[in-house]
């Protein structure tokens, strides 16, 4: 299958700090990839660099073979990608119905588009008219996905969805992101591997700024020596 988006040689330099070395993957047009890394690993500075908020140098990244390597990052956005970063960028002095309002072009949600998220995320619903402040951890995501997902998206970079959320709610996570991503392929950013490996089909693993291994999720799951020297953990 080709590449729908392709990272070669990535660095990033935040100020004076050598932050990427060199990153380089290919996201296939189908499923969720993962991004897997330990704790200031590099994760977010690569979701951060292909959305044009930090400028790779070297380094290039290709949309359906198109360099959009220093474009502005909402012209980046404008090309369908949709990124939920890590503190979910949703206002908590909004209501939900406000703040799936906002991510839309038109100002106007897509009855189809908006009946499915109810679906998948029934809390949306439920809170409609309350402040997103008032949700829980969990569906505070769930409502950063559902703005990700409120109009038809080429891709979605999710930044560690299942951060500080309990077992039940992150099982209920992974089921709705599949579904998701049925329909729209997703880059998801993750330090749970149990979590991911749930949902990817394939992997690459981010170790200091560089990317120390790219392979089938089935094959890194069957790994446990490798899972244990790139995440300390044993699966
Ligand atoms: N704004 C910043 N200024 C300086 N250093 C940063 C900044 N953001 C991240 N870093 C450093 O870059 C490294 C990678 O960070 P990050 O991409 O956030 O890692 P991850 O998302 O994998 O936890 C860390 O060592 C972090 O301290
Ligand atoms: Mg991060």
């Amino acid at each position: 299958m080709s590449a729908l988006l392709t990272v070669q040689n990535m660095k990033t330099d935040i100020g004076q700090y050598k932050v990427l070395h060199d990153v380089s993957f290919a996201v296939p047009e189908e499923g969720v990839f993962v991004l897997l890394g330990r704790n200031g690993a590099g994760k977010t500075t690569t979701l951060r660099s292909i959305m044009g908020l930090w400028q790779p140098s070297p380094g290039s990244v290709l949309f359906r073979g198109t360099d959009i390597t220093g474009l502005h990052t909402a012209d980046i956005a404008r090309l369908g990608i949709a990124y939920v970063p890590e503190d979910m960028g949703i206002f908590g002095g909004l209501t939900v119905a406000e703040n799936l309002v906002l991510a839309t072009a038109t100002g106007v949600p897509d009855d189809t588009r908006l009946g499915r998220i109810f679906e998948l995320f029934p809390a949306i619903e439920k809170f409609w008219s309350r402040p997103a402040r008032a949700l829980s951890g969990g569906q505070k995501q769930m409502l950063a996905v559902a703005r990700a997902i409120i109009e038809p998206r080429a891709l979605i970079l999710i930044d560690e969805p299942t951060k500080g959320l309990a077992p039940a709610i992150i099982d209920a996570m992974a089921d709705a992101f599949a579904e998701v991503a049925a329909t729209t392929p997703i880059l998801l950013v993750e330090q749970n591997f149990h979590f991911a490996r749930r949902l990817g089909r394939n992997v690459a693993v981010i170790e200091d700024g560089q990317v120390v291994h790219q392979g089938t999720m089935a094959d890194f799951t069957a790994d446990r020596d490798l899972q244990e020297r790139l995440l300390s953990l044993s699966a």
